[in-house]
């Protein structure tokens, strides 16, 4: 790797360390990227700067661990075209949603009629699995499922699956505190640290159904209004293994981390209540794969295997853009393995405000091209 880290290392980059008054949650969670909640995502402002600085205007994209479609949305926003792969389906429903034209009009005809049958009790409650039953109370699990017999009658059937998760992921049988990570169901009452009171398990999910719908086809207005008309392509797939629809001017990402998040399982009642197909086996780096010496010599050869396929895909001049937080110092290996060089290395400060994860950290930004 020519230069050292020490020489390319060019230390904290002010402009993209924004504070909460730079940078409130409602500019972060901007129109379609608060459609459904996703733990690991990086925000918006900063892919937008990435690209400013690290793609060519008009250029192409690729994001091979693409998640909730932020680099996705972004580039729609930007005027690019792009590419995103992830391994589990539920973030491609996601993302497709987030990204495919609609017609705000039939959207909302659509949605709109789905709520008034729904309130007059139209759809059919199926039979459960047995993962439903354990986590919602009878009478929110019957219209969830209710919901879900209606959404199948009409062309945003994908919106109102985004939809009906959403809902489904505010009625779970868990404390107010917990949500991110429930470990059981919390069927009883309990002393709730968040609001300092005793809270009650979800027992409806009426009220989520309707206010979600009504925020999704305003989100879904608000993007179209300032997308542009440019490509974008979601592929379900394990980017170790895919053949990639190249060239790219530049690859924007952020890999996943050893240990830390389980991508499947955080949507698990999405994949319950939408039949999805289940690829956790083939997640790179899931917390369920622990870290221990082989779990993290698997992550270093499945990133760089991943990264590598990414490299053959680029067009002469095209940069690798990495946002990682490697507190392990795996990524000169990775790098190295994926035939990259580093070029420029900037580190910002992430604010991280909610829930029991709150805290305050530093995360990288790689920037590599073809050895
Ligand atoms: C840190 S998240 C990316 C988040 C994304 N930047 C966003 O803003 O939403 C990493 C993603 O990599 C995906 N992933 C893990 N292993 C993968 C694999 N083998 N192939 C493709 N994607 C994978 C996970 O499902 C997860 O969505």
């Amino acid at each position: 790797m020519g230069a050292t880290q020490e020489q390319i290392y060019s230390g904290l980059d002010v402009d993209l360390s924004w504070s909460e008054g730079d940078l409130p949650e409602r500019e972060r969670t901007k129109h379609v990227h608060r459609l459904h909640p996703y733990l690991g995502k990086y925000i918006p402002q900063l892919v937008e700067e990435l690209f400013r600085r690290h793609v060519p205007a008009d250029g192409r994209v690729l994001d091979p661990f693409a998640g909730s479609g932020t680099t996705l949305v972004q580039a729609l926003e930007s005027g690019l075209d792009s590419v995103g792969i992830d391994i589990a389906s539920f973030n491609c429903l996601l993302m497709d949603v987030k990204t495919r034209e609609v017609n705000p009009f039939v959207l909302e005809r659509e949605l709109r009629d789905v709520l008034a049958r729904f309130a007059r009790g139209e759809g059919v409650a199926a039979v459960p699995t047995p993962f439903l039953e354990a986590w919602f109370a009878p009478v929110a699990l019957e219209e969830l499922l209710r919901f879900r017999s209606l959404a199948t009658d009409y062309e945003h059937t994908d919106v109102l699956s985004v939809v009906l998760a959403r809902a489904a992921r505010s009625a779970r049988r868990t404390s107010h505190f917990d949500l991110d990570f429930p470990q059981t169901p919390q069927i009883e009452p309990y002393w709730c640290y968040k609001h300092r009171r005793e809270c009650r398990p979800v027992e409806r999910a009426e009220h989520f159904l309707r206010r979600y719908t009504l925020d999704t086809i305003e989100r879904l207005k608000a993007f179209a209004r300032v997308r542009q008309a440019r490509e974008v392509r979601v592929i379900h797939g394990d980017s170790r293994e895919l053949e990639l629809p190249g060239p790219f001017d530049a690859v924007v990402t952020s890999p996943p981390y050893p240990g830390l998040i389980d991508y499947h399982e955080q949507h698990r009642y999405a994949y319950e209540l939408l039949g999805l197909t289940d690829r956790r086996a083939s997640e790179i780096g899931a917390a369920e794969q622990g870290t221990s010496k082989a779990a993290i010599a698997a992550y270093v050869q499945g990133i760089a295997g991943a990264l590598n396929s990414c490299a053959d895909g680029l067009r002469l001049g095209g940069r690798v853009v990495i946002v990682v937080n490697d507190r392990r110092d795996l990524y000169p290996e990775i790098l190295e393995r994926a035939g990259l060089v580093l070029e420029q290395r900037y580190s910002r400060h992430v604010n991280r405000r909610t829930g029991r994860r709150s805290g305050e950290y530093f995360e990288d930004v790689l920037v590599a091209r073809r050895s």
